[in-house]
């Protein structure tokens, strides 16, 4: 595992801000490899990247990928291809919802000339093109069953044919699939073929959604901050603790994807050095308001004299008029709760009816 911690400058107010420099601390999990870098930290990232560098050295000939969109499930298939033996080889993707049956077929096991009628010369298709390499299929479910049955007779017998031709060619390619819908459900609804899932299924990583490895949300700013410095020329020193928590409270529907985008739109649009509540996103300051407010204020305006009377009498009807139990829901002793009542006039109204 290449395990390495990346430089950052380090800022002045250091107990305000969560500042690039603080993650010098961290033991940073970086599995870094040309081009594509996958960061983080927390204990499920961890056991990915681990069973990543195994499945990467191993002869493993499938590989599939599951996880919601924008986990990194690209990034991991071209770390697999780019750790492993076939490095020197070529790696090839395709996204099978990208195209129509038609073309799919020829794009991944090639066409003879005249096929059909737009086959004016013979074409190599991925399977050929990525001989002793990878060949990723991304969005697998989308496939079609005609062509998951193509698909697997090339798996199990490591032979194909063209579209239009008769000779059986051999590849030898590893194959990576990657699929955000639950395959396992796909086949029970007759969309996917049972015998491919199993052949696919043989070696199954689950790239984790954001929301459940929060801890990793600083590294990530860290890391996108870092890049995007480099990439617009700017001086973005850290993040501010209070956007730090709106980002880790956000549910990230987008996961990483989504983090990247807001991360690299501040680098474009600001030109402060830290970030700031007021550079998020409506959709991640909202959240907060969604995710911690148990009510909503009218667009009238509240006082808070109502919103108590409210509660009382709410607290009061959860426990059918029993005064010990209201005052206990409400964190306050039976004697204010009877003030209270008294004060607002509730003290004759029936409570002992209503119940949730
Ligand atoms: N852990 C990570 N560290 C750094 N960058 C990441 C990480 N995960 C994802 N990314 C980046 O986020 C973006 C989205 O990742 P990627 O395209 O691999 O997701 P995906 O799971 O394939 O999404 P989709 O299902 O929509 O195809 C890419 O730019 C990728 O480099
Ligand atoms: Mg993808």
């Amino acid at each position: 595992m290449n395990v390495s911690s990346l430089n950052y400058k380090s800022s002045a107010a250091e107990d305000t801000l969560n500042v690039v420099s603080k993650s010098q601390d961290i033991v940073q999990q970086i599995t870094k490899s040309c081009e594509e870098i996958v960061v983080g930290n927390t204990t499920l990232m961890k056991e990915l990247l681990d069973n990543v560098e195994k499945v990467a050295h191993s002869h493993a000939p499938t590989v599939l990928l599951q996880g919601e969109s924008g986990t990194g499930k690209n990034s991991i298939a071209r770390i697999i291809h780019q750790k492993s033996q076939r490095a020197s080889h070529p790696f090839m993707e395709i996204n099978c919802a990208s195209l129509p049956e038609t073309l799919i077929e020829s794009e991944l096991f090639g066409h003879e000339r005249g096929a059909f009628t737009d086959a004016k010369q013979m074409k190599k298709g991925l399977f050929e093109m990525a001989e002793g390499g990878t060949l990723f299929l991304d969005e697998i479910a989308e496939m079609t069953l005609a062509t998951q049955a193509k698909l697997l007779q090339a798996i199990e017998g490591k032979i194909f044919r063209r579209v239009g031709g008769t000779e059986n060619l051999k590849t030898n390619v590893r194959l990576i699939t990657a699929t955000s819908v639950d395959l396992k459900k796909a086949v029970q609804e007759k969309k996917f073929r049972e015998d491919l899932y199993y052949r696919l299924q043989l070696i199954t990583l689950l790239v984790p959604p954001l929301r459940e490895r929060i801890e990793d949300i600083p590294l990530l700013v860290n890391y996108f901050i870092h890049k995007f410095n480099e990439s617009y020329k700017k001086q973005i020193s850290g993040i501010r603790r209070e956007a730090e928590d709106l980002m880790r409270r956000y549910n990230w529907p987008g996961n990483v994807r989504e983090l990247k985008n807001v991360i690299e739109r501040i680098a474009i649009l600001e030109n402060q050095t830290l970030i700031e509540p007021a550079h998020l996103p409506e959709e991640i300051v909202m959240s907060e308001y969604e995710s911690t407010a148990p009510f909503s204020i009218p667009s009238g305006g509240v006082t808070i004299e109502e919103m108590e009377r409210c509660y009382i009498r709410e607290a009061l009807r959860k426990s059918r008029g029993n005064q010990c139990q209201a005052a206990r829901l409400l964190g306050m002793t039976r004697h204010t709760l009877r003030y209270r009542m008294e004060k607002f006039g509730m003290v004759s109204e029936n409570f002992e009816s209503h119940s949730n």
